[in-house]
Formats: structure tokens, C-alpha cells, sequence
């Protein structure tokens, strides 16, 4: 099988909060008001791609009307050990029914979703190819069944107070966002151009596509700050090995900031809505 992005369990738990804060409630409610009535016979079935530890089932179920039973499909065994749905409800307090499909995206089915009332992802896009969004995408349209995919990065961070000059910071985000492009055991990954395309693919079969701006705004003193720093200049030097003196004087600037309480970043993310027309 080839190799997938995987994440740690411990990762998913430091950025949940600033996940939760981020993605659009609009969209949401948008997507609920969707959704066809279910029954206790009949609920309404969704699937999650890439759940991770449950991250997304946590934060919209309760959004949307039950009864609710979720499929969350990820293609690392180990990861979905870690899945935490207890205490999940529906809108109305119902509480959620669940399976797990430990399976590779290249081999979801093409009627996965035949049936079901929506489809959704959080923090997946980014790191999937195009191939392998094709066939989501196709697995969506043939069922009719609308997606909800959240936390898409789009390749812009901002960081506060600014630099001046701001070069360094400038490459170190350009070789992350190619490093987010790269291939991977054949595996070209879409990184920031995940949206536009996922979009585009949608656009493209007839159906309506809305998207939201969703950034996690990290403030002075969360500790996702360092994590994310310490990923984004590893992720750009080894990108461009050329840049690792620079980078590592930029990142002990940014460190002080951040052990002072003084760092502020910005990281840009979208959301994306598409259903049928
Ligand atoms: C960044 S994590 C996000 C997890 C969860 N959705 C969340 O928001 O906390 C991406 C997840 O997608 C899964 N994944 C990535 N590429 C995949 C693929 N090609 N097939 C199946 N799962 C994949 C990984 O194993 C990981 O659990």
C-alpha cells in the first residue's frame, strides 16, 4: 500500500481547539438545512475521510439533525485506535451510532456513498492527490451526496510582530507550500491548490460550490504556536536544504517571541460546501 500523511493522536488533541474555533458554522448550517429527515429506522448515514480521532464527527454532529450514524473512514489503523465518540450527540441530545472503515482513499469504493445524507473531512484535502480527490469526488456526484470539507490550508501564515525585513519569513513559507506540493512516494500531495481543485472538480460536474475563509488565529501564548512553527521551518528546510542557517536564526527570534508571550500567527485555511443543483 502506498504510504498516506499520517498525524499523531497528540497533534490532533493540540490543534483541536484552534480546529473547533476556525471551521464555519455557516457552512454548517448550510449543509444541515440539507439534509433529508431521518428516523430511528432510517438515520441519516454520513462519512467521515481521513477522521483521524474523531475530530470533525465531534464538532458537527451536534450541528446538524439525527438520529445520526457515522462511517469514519482512515487509511492508519493505528490513528482510529484513538477515536474518542463518546458523549457525541445529534442536535436534538440523541447520541450518535458509529463504524469504523480502516481503508486507503484509492480504495474507496465508487458507491461508498450511494445512500448517504453527506460526506465530510477536515484538515484531509491538503494532503491527498489529485487522483485521489477525482475519486471522491466522483464517489459524491454519482450518489448525490453533498460535501462538507473543512480545514484545507490555502498557503498563507501571517506572524505577529511582523519582521522587517520579512525576506527570510517570505522563503521559509514559499518552500513549506512547495513542500506541501511534494511528491511523495509517487504521491504528489495537492497542499495549498487543494480547495481550487476540489472546487473545480465540483464546478466542473454541474454542482454548486461555496467556500469560507477559516484561519486559525493562534494568540499570545497557545501552545499549538511552537508546534506549528517547529513543523512549518523543519517542512521549509527540507524543502531547501539551502535554507537552514537563516532559518534557524529566524526561528530563535520567533522562539523568544513566543516563550515571551508576544507572538500572534495567522494560518490561512478554507472551508468547502458542495451540494447538487
Ligand atoms: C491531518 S489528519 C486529520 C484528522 C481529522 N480529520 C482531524 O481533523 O483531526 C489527516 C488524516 O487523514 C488520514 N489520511 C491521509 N491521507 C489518507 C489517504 N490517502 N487515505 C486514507 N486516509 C488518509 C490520515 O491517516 C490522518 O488520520
Amino acid at each position: 500500500m502506498t504510504s498516506i500523511s499520517t498525524a499523531t493522536p497528540g497533534w490532533l488533541a493540540l490543534r483541536a481547539p484552534a480546529d473547533d474555533a476556525a471551521r464555519s458554522p455557516e457552512l454548517a448550517r448550510d449543509l444541515a438545512r440539507m439534509l433529508p429527515p431521518g428516523s430511528a429506522s432510517s438515520p441519516l448515514v454520513l462519512h467521515d475521510l481521513g477522521a483521524g480521532t474523531g475530530s470533525m464527527t465531534r464538532w458537527l454532529a451536534p450541528r446538524l439533525p439525527g438520529p445520526q450514524r457515522w462511517i469514519l473512514r482512515d487509511g492508519d489503523a493505528d490513528i482510529v485506535e484513538h477515536l474518542d465518540l463518546r458523549a457525541v450527540v445529534d442536535a436534538s441530545g440523541t447520541p450518535i451510532s458509529s463504524d469504523v472503515v480502516v481503508e486507503h482513499l484509492a480504495s474507496l469504493p465508487s458507491d461508498a456513498f450511494r445512500g448517504a445524507a453527506a460526506v465530510t473531512a477536515s484538515a484531509l484535502l491538503d494532503v491527498i492527490t489529485e487522483a485521489e480527490a477525482a475519486h471522491i469526488v466522483a464517489a459524491c456526484t454519482d450518489a448525490g451526496t453533498p460535501a462538507l470539507f473543512t480545514l484545507s490550508v490555502s498557503g498563507t501564515a501571517r506572524l505577529r510582530p511582523a519582521e522587517h525585513p520579512d525576506d527570510v519569513e517570505r522563503e521559509i513559507g514559499s518552500a513549506f507550500n512547495d513542500h506541501q506540493r511534494r511528491d511523495q512516494d509517487g504521491r504528489r500531495m495537492l497542499g495549498p491548490d487543494a480547495v481550487a481543485v476540489v472546487g473545480a472538480l465540483f464546478a466542473e460536474a454541474g454542482w454548486n460550490v461555496r467556500t469560507a475563509s477559516t484561519p486559525w488565529r493562534l494568540a499570545r501564548g497557545n501552545a499549538l504556536t511552537r508546534e506549528w512553527l517547529d513543523g512549518w521551518t523543519a517542512a521549509a528546510v527540507e524543502q531547501r536544504p539551502a535554507l537552514a542557517r537563516e532559518a534557524a536564526g529566524y526561528r530563535a527570534r520567533r522562539d523568544e517571541q513566543a516563550a515571551a508571550g508576544r507572538l500572534r500567527v495567522t494560518v490561512a485555511h478554507e472551508d468547502l460546501l458542495a451540494w447538487p443543483r
